[in-house]
């Protein structure tokens, strides 16, 4: 039976173990042009301290390939090769820590140029002190279709949709340079790649709308440019909304991305070269997600089974019991974590402990045993 602290072999990369730090925005970026898109000691020490704390692989919040494509001005960005020292600096500091580190690549689509949420109105944020012709742009999208409370966005020509998945392939390449071990894809959560996917925010009548097999082909196509570039002894995860949350939600026929779908573009990412789906939901419209404490897990046990790929379960694990039993049950090869690690960095030494197994505390903290 394989446990959360067994290690996992993904292509040339060994992951000590199967609890992973999830990305998570930290809109801690100085938004300033020169400054912009580049990490900082924040990130730093937040993701060093969190690989210390036990973790198998960390991977570093949403970062934009292009300055379009961050949700804020805040976020982190991989677009030009002066960002890509600070990125090596945190690469080395989470292998110091024991952890194999991970880099999500993010265009936010028509959920771009927002604020951070914690602005609120009246705030230096929301105001746009400085620059302010630096702090908000025109997000792009399949089609002219707005999410709810943000602009119209700008339909993408074709040669616009080119360039995206050319940056995407860029922004690998400067990942690599950093020294990172695991690209991840992110197409979930309303953002571009997932509004390319999704009929509620893709009407579009060419070759990248209508039948699912259409609305898929830029997530191929990001994916065959990143696996160009990318050394093909790494990993490549793909994040994806499992579902829209619309088809479950009764009363709501509107025609949106659904579980069946997620299984069969797993399966088409996985003969492409992608290793494992990273399996979230929602983020496409405002609709009303489950309570269930499985309400996300049991999608990710869905892909596993019925796709045969590798598979993370994330969203509402709490427990290392809970963990550990979707590792055990053989319902997700791995798990990763979010608000928990924002409120215990150590979580998984904490959890080595609790189920008996031995934790992995660096030098400096070996007293803590
Ligand atoms: C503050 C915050 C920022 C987040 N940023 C990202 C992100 O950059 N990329 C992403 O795919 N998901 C992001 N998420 C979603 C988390 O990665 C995770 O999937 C979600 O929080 C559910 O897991 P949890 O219940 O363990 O928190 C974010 C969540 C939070 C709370």
């Amino acid at each position: 039976m394989t446990t959360l602290f067994d290690p996992i072999q993904i292509r040339g990369v060994e992951i000590p173990n199967r609890v992973w730090m999830s990305p998570m925005c930290t809109y801690t970026a100085d938004p300033q042009s020169g400054e912009a898109g580049k990490p900082n000691d924040f990130h730093y020490a937040h993701y060093t301290a969190r690989a210390a704390g036990g973790l198998g692989l960390v991977m570093v919040e949403a970062t934009g390939i292009t300055p379009e494509g961050r949700i804020s001005p805040y976020d982190l960005g991989i677009w030009a090769d002066g960002q890509i020292g600070g990125f090596a600096r945190i690469a080395q500091g989470i292998r110091d820590g024991g952890a194999v580190p991970g880099i999500q690549l993010a265009h936010a689509g028509r959920k771009a140029s927002g604020h951070r949420p914690w602005a609120r109105f009246g705030s230096a944020d929301a105001e746009s002190p400085e620059g302010e012709e630096d702090y908000s742009w025109l997000p792009v999208s399949p089609s002219a279709t707005a999410f709810p409370g943000s602009p119209v966005p700008h339909e993408l020509t074709r040669t616009e949709i080119a360039e995206v998945v050319q940056a995407f392939a860029e922004a690998t390449k400067r990942a690599e340079a950093a020294g990172f071990d695991v690209i991840e894809i992110h197409a979930a959560h309303g953002y571009l790649l997932h509004s390319f996917l999704s009929p509620i925010a893709n009407e579009r009548t060419d070759e990248y709308g209508g039948s699912p097999e259409n609305r898929a082909r830029i997530v191929l196509e990001v994916i065959d440019a990143v696996r160009a570039v990318w050394p093909v002894d790494k990993p490549v995860f793909l994040r994806v909304s499992t579902t829209d949350w619309v088809e479950e939600n009764v009363g709501d026929f509107r025609e949106a991305w659904t579980l069946p779908q997620t299984v069969e573009l797993a399966r088409r990412a996985a003969q492409r070269g992608v290793d494992l789906i990273d399996c979230s939901s929602g983020g496409i419209d405002v609709v009303p997600i489950p309570h269930a404490e499985d309400y996300q897990t049991r999608n990710a046990a869905a892909v596993r089974a019925e796709s045969g790929v590798l598979t993370a379960a994330v969203g509402r694990i709490s427990t290392p019991e809970q963990a550990n039993g979707l590792i055990a049950h053989e319902k997700a090869d791995a798990i990763f974590l979010g608000r928990p690690l924002l409120r215990n960095p150590s979580w998984a030494n904490d959890a080595a402990l609790e189920l008996g197994t031995s934790p992995r505390f660096i030098d400096q903290y070996a007293y803590a045993l």
